[in-house]
């Protein structure tokens, strides 16, 4: 089996090859599969990401959640004791809540908004670079949603968004990998 490195690289390389016509059309897509899970529909607190490059929009589905009165969280990179760690902060519609962050990516302004506790999460739709069939799960390498989902109740609902191009028969999993309840492209709903 080809090693975790070499499958981000290939997967990422994948990718750049969408356009943004494509990304569009399949993100919605995949926004619609993903609400019309009963999960989606029982949830009260939706923690997104903030798309960047070429990863599956989240802007449909963030709209989706808050026209129906969703609490939707926000990953904000923060130090804490040394250590860098997501925070999930709560998105708020004010002008200039959310700046650019670790990577460039958008993240809350913590004057703006409010911590949220990771147990009050129901659902966490999770960014990834590859995944595979049984909710395996490739990130971009620096452990941050394998160690931020430790902290997610048991019920919670991780589940990861994806083009299908980025879905694998098989990825390496290590001990600390957390696995995926379901991964969802514009095609599939792998279980
Ligand atoms: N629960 C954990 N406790 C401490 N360190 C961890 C934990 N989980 C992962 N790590 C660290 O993160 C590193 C990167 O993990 P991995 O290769 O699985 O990243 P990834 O899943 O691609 O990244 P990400 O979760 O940021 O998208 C690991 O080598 C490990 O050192
Ligand atoms: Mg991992």
């Amino acid at each position: 089996m080809k090693d975790k490195r070499e499958l981000r690289k290939e997967a990422l390389n994948i990718r750049k090859g969408l356009s943004e016509e494509e990304i569009i059309e399949k993100s919605k897509l995949i926004t619609e599969k993903l609400i019309s899970l009963d999960g989606f529909y029982n949830s009260k607190c939706v923690m997104a990401y903030m798309d960047f490059k070429n990863e599956v929009m989240t802007r449909f589905l963030i709209e989706h959640c808050l026209n129906l009165g969703k609490i939707v969280a926000l990953p904000l990179i923060d130090c804490v004791d040394g250590v860098k760690k997501i925070f999930p902060y709560e998105l708020t519609n004010q002008e200039g809540c959310l700046k650019p962050g670790t990577y460039g990516i958008l993240e809350p302004v913590k004057e703006f908004s409010r911590k949220i506790d990771p147990k009050d999460i129901d659902l966490v739709v999770v960014p990834g670079v590859a995944f595979d069939v049984k909710g395996g799960r490739i990130g971009y390498g620096a452990g941050y949603y394998d160690i931020f989902l430790r902290e997610v109740r048991k019920d919670c609902l991780k589940i990861g968004i994806a083009f299908d191009i980025q879905v694998f028969p098989s990825i390496p999993k290590e001990e600390h990998d957390i696995l995926m309840d379901a991964v969802v492209t514009e095609n599939e709903i792998y279980f």
